[in-house]
């Protein structure tokens, strides 16, 4: 009967969600999306955010524990089919294509995206992104993101900001993933204020001022994302807005105008440093704010930005 019950959920469950794909309506709170995901009675402890910090630098990347959560993250399809990520999916009992895995990851963190033809490096510039690590109380990685300065994920400084008519520093936010079971609990909130803080407030890498201008990311929007309203209603109450088809703010055109054979239909957001702090004052007027965090919670030391510390990683 129990089995007979589910199985008339759960389709049921979908076509709801194929219904509500890129929907603002109902402001995220709704039943019932990916609630198959969530365990239920997870203890506080296990999604409190207790400290932002760098990646933790092995001298194998096979053995790196960040990797390694980080690998089994993105091999979530749920996950996945968000993210342009420096791995797809593998299996986890797929001892053999693990180690590949693991390496990938690493010359994604370290920024070493491109080999030549006999395998060595040939671009090599960790200094340009700053990987940020939540963990909670037990020390358990909870959620990731990476920061890339001075331009787009894809594309050097420079050709943005000659760009940019008015010569502003532009960073970009990528691959953000909070642990799938300890999704829709503000992991992804705190995560990204600390980020929008580190954006403005404490990169030390720019040439003339501390701190970029403007900060862009991109939302995937086709049907292979599929309900992507999270990531909509994660941005928008952090204060981002969508950037208009004339300014090049869809994936297509931006991949187009970089000669990119990417197919896929995704929506560019950007958010300003004035609209950030007009963010945090509204926030920091609530009885919980979640936008001004805690000071201390980001390890600074830990983190990889320029002039600032040597960091762990
Ligand atoms: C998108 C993601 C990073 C958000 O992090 P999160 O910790 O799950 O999100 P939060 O709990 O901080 O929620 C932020 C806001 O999103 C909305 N939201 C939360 N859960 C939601 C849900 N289940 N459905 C729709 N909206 C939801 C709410 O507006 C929420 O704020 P509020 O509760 O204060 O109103 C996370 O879900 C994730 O890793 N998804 C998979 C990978 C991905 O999509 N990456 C982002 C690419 S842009």
């Amino acid at each position: 009967m129990k089995e007979m019950f589910e199985g008339m959920i759960n389709p049921w469950n979908k076509i709801i969600r194929n219904l509500s794909t890129g929907s603002e309506i109902n402001g995220g709170r709704g039943w019932p999306y990916d609630s198959y995901k969530q365990e239920k009675n997870i203890s506080p402890e296990k999604y409190t955010v207790s400290t932002i910090r760098g990646i933790i630098k092995t001298d194998n990347p096979t053995e790196n524990n960040d990797y390694r959560v980080i690998m089994e993250w993105m091999s979530d399809p749920e996950v996945a089919r968000h993210l342009r990520a420096p791995i797809h999916p593998i299996s986890l009992k797929d001892f053999e294509a693990i180690p590949e895995a693991l390496r990938k990851i690493d010359r994604y963190y370290y920024n070493r995206s491109r080999t030549d033809e006999n395998g060595n490096i040939i671009y090599d510039k960790p200094e340009k992104i700053t990987p940020l690590i939540a963990v909670n109380s037990l020390e358990e990685p909870i959620a990731t993101l990476v920061i890339r300065w001075k331009g787009n994920p894809l594309v050097g400084s420079k050709k943005i900001e000659e760009q940019d008519k008015d010569k502003r520093n532009i960073a970009s936010i990528e691959n953000i993933i909070v642990e799938p079971k300890l999704q829709s609990k503000h992991v992804g909130t705190v995560l990204m204020a600390a980020a929008l803080d580190v954006v403005f407030y404490r990169y030390k890498g720019y040439k003339e001022k501390i701190g970029a201008d403007l900060v862009r990311l991109w939302i995937f929007t086709d049907p292979p994302a599929g309900d992507y309203s999270k990531n909509i209603n994660l941005v928008r109450q952090l204060g981002f807005d969508s950037i208009g088809s004339d300014k090049g703010g869809t994936w297509r055109e931006y991949a187009a105008a970089r000669g990119m054979s990417d197919a896929r239909d995704g929506q560019q957001y950007e958010l300003t440093k004035e609209r950030w702090e007009e963010m945090k004052r509204e926030d920091a007027e609530l009885e919980h704010p979640r936008l001004v965090l805690p000071l201390g919670i980001i390890n600074e030391e830990s983190l990889r930005i320029p002039h600032l510390s040597n960091g762990i990683a």
